[in-house]
């Protein structure tokens, strides 16, 4: 599996993996917004032409923000979470970034597990923090 960054023609696929997701997914716009930050690195995973896994991630000094990763729903349990994850990191890594954070719904087990097993670990609770009103874990990794 070889992650390649984003690129302008990707968002149609993105944005339909991202509805399929989540039930405040980010959209068109937001994910074509983010192609003007250059804080902002996307990577995703293509198989046989087709996007199965994204994530993206906003870099400030030496703190990394990871703020979108998903896996279209027939390919997950394979280890592409964890690919995209570990491709982060890296890139991260090479910035010279010391911690990266992310935050995740309380419900959300499947990714908490699969932040855990990356090497994250919680740091505190956002109460009320998505629009629905559910609390979200704030998680961090410390690179060394
Ligand atoms: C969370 C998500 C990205 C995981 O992607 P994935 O490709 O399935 O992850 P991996 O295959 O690398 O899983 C790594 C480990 O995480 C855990 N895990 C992943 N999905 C799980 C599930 N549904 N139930 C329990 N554990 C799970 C397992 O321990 C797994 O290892 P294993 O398969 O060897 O047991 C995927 O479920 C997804 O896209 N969910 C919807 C979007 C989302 O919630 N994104 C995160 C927002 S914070």
């Amino acid at each position: 599996m070889t992650t390649r960054e984003w690129r302008i023609g990707d968002l149609d696929q993105i944005a339909a993996i991202e509805a399929e997701s989540f039930s405040d997914p980010w959209t068109r716009r937001m994910l074509a917004d983010s192609f003007l930050s250059d804080r902002f690195t996307g990577v995703l995973l293509e198989e046989e032409g087709s996007i199965v896994a994204y994530g993206g991630m906003s870099v400030v000094c030496d703190e990394a923000e990871i703020e979108l990763v998903a896996v279209s729903e027939m390919f997950r349990r394979c280890g592409r979470g964890t690919k995209i994850i570990n491709d982060l990191l890296e890139l991260a890594s090479a910035r010279g970034v010391k911690r990266v954070f992310l935050e995740v719904r309380v419900s959300n087990a499947p990714a908490q597990i699969l932040y855990l097993k990356s090497g994250f670990r919680g740091l505190y609770c956002r109460t009320r923090y998505y629009p629905d009103g559910e609390d979200a874990v704030v998680m961090v990794k410390v690179l060394s």
